[in-house]
């Protein structure tokens, strides 16, 4: 029997294992190319990338992992491609499946992810819908790896918006056991469906200061998502007091780390001098979502298990 199609829409996809496994991967990867040894195993396949939202990122790293590889990339836009002009996304699932090898989508509905998936025959990676963004925590795993060692066992704080990244951080807790104590403005919660899958994992609260106490890492990420940009002003005085500033930073551990997705915003969700300081590794981090999606599409393209 034909091995079943696996795709990447949330962390869940994959076992605490595969992720341990894809993460080793990635390092051993990110080893190689420093060295400059080639790696090609995707010679003659080609991912299709569809954005509906910006990236700039996700953008660069999946069409440079594809060429490493000896692959290539497509970028659609939903503006660019039919998309936009209402073709149903289980059409284009279907079309895609029969040209090319992989699809990645960075959409707003969840939803439409899933259908794709459901639809295609080939791999889809989520690259960032309004509910997950789990490829951006394969890069933050394999930095807190590559800089701490597991991270099972790690406290880690959740500062902002209980958004996107912060639902696949919630992911990520309960699939490798680290304990995440995340902090929001009260309305700003994230989704009790997804604390709730195993909240033992997860304290969801409104206090910044108690959350990074002890943190062995802080993450935190804008305050508008992309989508929410008519929201901004009123998110902005919302927000006010969490800012991860060098206060903030100070309580958690002498050697915590921090992370932000990035794009970051200076004088808002993070202080300049938290940012550019030396627990700061978000350029690491960044790089990371190149080596992390090599070893992504070399597990759903190549190893298929
Ligand atoms: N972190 C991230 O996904 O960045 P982009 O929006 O630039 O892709
Ligand atoms: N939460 C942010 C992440 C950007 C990579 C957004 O959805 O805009």
């Amino acid at each position: 029997m034909a091995n079943a199609i696996r795709h990447f829409l949330t962390l869940d996809d994959f076992t605490k294992q595969e992720i341990l496994d894809l993460l080793e991967h990635a390092i051993e990867l990110k080893t190689a190319h420093y060295k400059g040894e080639s790696y090609r195993p995707l010679v003659g396949k080609t991912l299709s990338m569809i954005f509906a939202k910006s990236s700039t990122r996700t953008r660069v790293s999946f069409e440079t992992a594809m060429n490493q590889m000896g692959g290539a990339a497509i970028n659609l836009t939903a503006d660019g491609s039919q998309i936009g002009r209402g073709e149903p996304v289980i059409d284009t699932a279907r079309v895609l499946s029969g040209m090319v090898d992989a699809i990645m989508i960075r959409t707003d509905d969840h939803n439409d992810v899933v259908e794709m998936a459901n639809a295609a025959t080939i791999p889809v990676i989520n690259g960032l819908t309004d509910n997950f963004h789990p490829c951006q925590l394969l890069a933050d795993l394999q930095t807190f790896m590559e800089l701490r060692g597991s991270i099972e066992g790690a406290r880690v704080a959740w500062i902002g918006d209980g958004n996107n990244v912060c639902h696949s951080f919630i992911n990520a807790a309960r699939i490798l056991g680290f304990s995440l104590t995340v902090a929001t403005p009260k309305g700003y919660e994230p989704s009790n469906d997804v604390v709730a899958i195993d909240s033992s994992y997860c304290k969801v609260g409104n206090d910044p200061q108690a959350a990074v106490e002890h943190a062995d890492l802080v993450v935190t990420d804008t305050w508008a998502s992309m989508g929410q940009e008519s929201e901004k002003q009123q998110r902005l005085d919302d927000f006010n007091g969490f800012c991860v500033d060098t206060t903030l930073m100070q309580l958690a551990n002498n050697d915590a780390l921090f992370m932000h997705c990035l794009p970051a915003y200076r004088g808002f969700e993070v202080s300049e001098e938290v940012f550019e300081g030396s627990h700061s590794v978000v350029f690491q981090e960044a790089e990371n979502r190149l080596h992390a999606q090599k070893a992504l599409l070399d597990k759903l393209l190549v190893n298929k298990n």
